[in-house]
């Protein structure tokens, strides 16, 4: 069976970058803030680091290693390996289910990240000034409302990944990340020095640390589970592909701790950022989406350095979102590139432009669609717009799922004597692999069939797993 020779990363650190800037996104920055703000701050901050090493890093390992054992497309490898193990060509469905995933949450999540871009320039030209709660609102409002000027940034952003993905692994993505990483980190860093420094700080901390789990439900659980799978880039093939260009020499266990320890630590130091200027401004930490986009402006437009520190949040913003955007695109690209002979200028193309292209349906859901529900019939889709229907679809539906099937993949169904080999464990009897294998045979399948069901049936899981008071 011919493979397609695919590059392979210039360094572990290459690696790092691009995996870390795969997790570290939107869903640090702009998701996971306003989540745990709606859920009572710090005691969901506690079970997401616990759901997010116990059952999101697991897999993550197991999708990277799953990535490396094929080489190729996370289609490509699966097929590959199904009939290398004499498996059921059946389980290529956890390459089809991540790519086609891949490809829809790009769709909007190059609409989001077009914001991210369109509110730099609104930083940078000092547009939030002596701005209210009011104004804000009817910024945003305005903004959203337009779908010219959304087309337009959602068009920047395609085009920008577009461009950087063209470049091949070696030009194009390891260069982008490994300027933009740094910087990233440079700028949430500064961005947490000056939030130490306000009189919120406090407020924030207290908010962020001290638990009170008398908030807590079985939702909290199934909602950070949801988000450590979206916010560590687990189930969507994008690990899978980066695992693919992995050589042997590197520790995927080792790598797959740092990448969830750094993703979790963004998340964290993103509230630390964002906190402290919400209380200072005495702003509403439960705002929901608009946390990022129509709160935390309100503190630009009134701190003395509005401009300096409004830009900085933003650039990180954009800089987060086009790290973890190429990482949505590169499996379909790499399966087009082993698919079909016209190289990967064309591919890139053709995938990024089908995506462009799809992304259209989530610009119109803010403003001609934002009542257009396609899907109303199907009970669980009523009330949800294209936009809606995406993300809920793939948070909820695809992730948990492709989630289960790498877990038993990895865990029942190739041999443990490949899969020892594969990660270069000597001994059976270590420690951490003992523990992996238990989490990914059982721990993992279980809790997620638990969000799985909680997304089909929320009341019926909320009854199952809540005493009723
Ligand atoms: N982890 C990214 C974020 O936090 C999103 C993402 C999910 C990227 C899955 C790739 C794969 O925004």
């Amino acid at each position: 069976m011919t493979t397609f020779a695919h590059e392979h990363w210039s360094s572990r650190f290459a690696f790092l970058m691009a995996a870390i800037g795969s997790a570290v996104g939107l869903g640090n920055i702009w998701r996971f803030p306003f989540i745990a703000g709606e859920n009572g701050g710090a005691a969901f901050v506690i079970i997401y680091m616990m759901t997010t090493l116990g059952i999101a890093l697991p897999i993550l390992m197991a999708e990277i290693l799953i990535g490396r054992m094929g080489g190729q497309s996370p289609i490509g490898s699966m097929v590959r390996l199904a009939r290398q193990h004499k498996k059921a060509r059946l389980w290529a469905v956890i390459g089809w289910g991540g790519t086609i995933g891949a490809f829809v949450v790009l769709s909007y999540y190059s609409v989001i990240g077009g914001w991210a871009l369109k509110y730099t320039t609104l930083a940078v030209s000092n547009a939030f000034a002596g701005m209210d709660g009011e104004g804000s609102g009817a910024l945003f409002a305005d903004f959203t409302a337009s779908p010219l000027t959304l087309f337009f940034w959602h068009t920047a952003f395609m085009g920008i990944n577009i461009v950087i993905v063209i470049g091949g692994l070696h030009k194009g993505i390891e260069r982008a990340v490994t300027t933009l990483m740094p910087l990233l980190f440079l700028l949430l860093l500064g961005m947490v020095v000056y939030a130490a420094q306000t009189p919120g700080f406090d407020q924030a901390l207290g908010f962020l640390f001290k638990a009170d789990f008398s908030k807590v439900t079985a939702m909290t659980f199934l909602t950070a589970v949801g988000q450590g799978f979206f916010s560590v880039s687990v189930a969507l093939g994008a690990m899978m592909t980066y695992g693919a260009y992995l050589d042997q020499s590197v520790s995927i266990p080792r790598s797959a701790f740092i990448i969830a320890l750094a993703d979790t630590g963004v998340a964290l130091l993103a509230g630390l950022a964002i906190f402290p200027l919400v209380f200072t401004y005495a702003l509403a930490p439960g705002a929901g989406p608009g946390l990022v986009f129509v709160t935390v402006p309100i503190a630009f437009g009134q701190m003395d350095n509005g401009v300096l520190v409004g830009t900085a949040f933003f650039v990180l913003l954009s800089v987060a979102a086009i790290t973890s955007a190429i990482s949505l695109l590169e499996p379909a690209v790499s399966w087009a590139e082993e698919k079909f002979s016209g190289g990967r200028r064309t591919a890139t193309l053709v995938v990024g432009g089908a995506c462009w292209l799809l992304g259209l349906a989530s610009v119109l859901s803010f403003n001609d669609w934002s009542e257009f529900y396609p899907l109303a019939s199907l009970g669980v889709l009523d009330g949800k717009t294209v936009f809606d229907i995406f993300d809920f679809t793939v948070t909820s539906w695809v992730q948990p799922t492709v989630g289960i099937l790498m877990a038993l993949f990895a865990g029942w169904v190739l041999s443990r004597e490949d899969v020892m080999a594969a990660l270069g464990v000597t001994r059976a009897g270590e420690l951490w692999f003992r523990l992996w294998l238990f989490a990914i045979r059982i721990v993992c399948p279980l809790a997620i069939l638990l969000v799985f069901a909680s997304a089909v049936w929320p009341d019926f899981v909320a009854s199952m797993v809540q005493p009723a008071d």
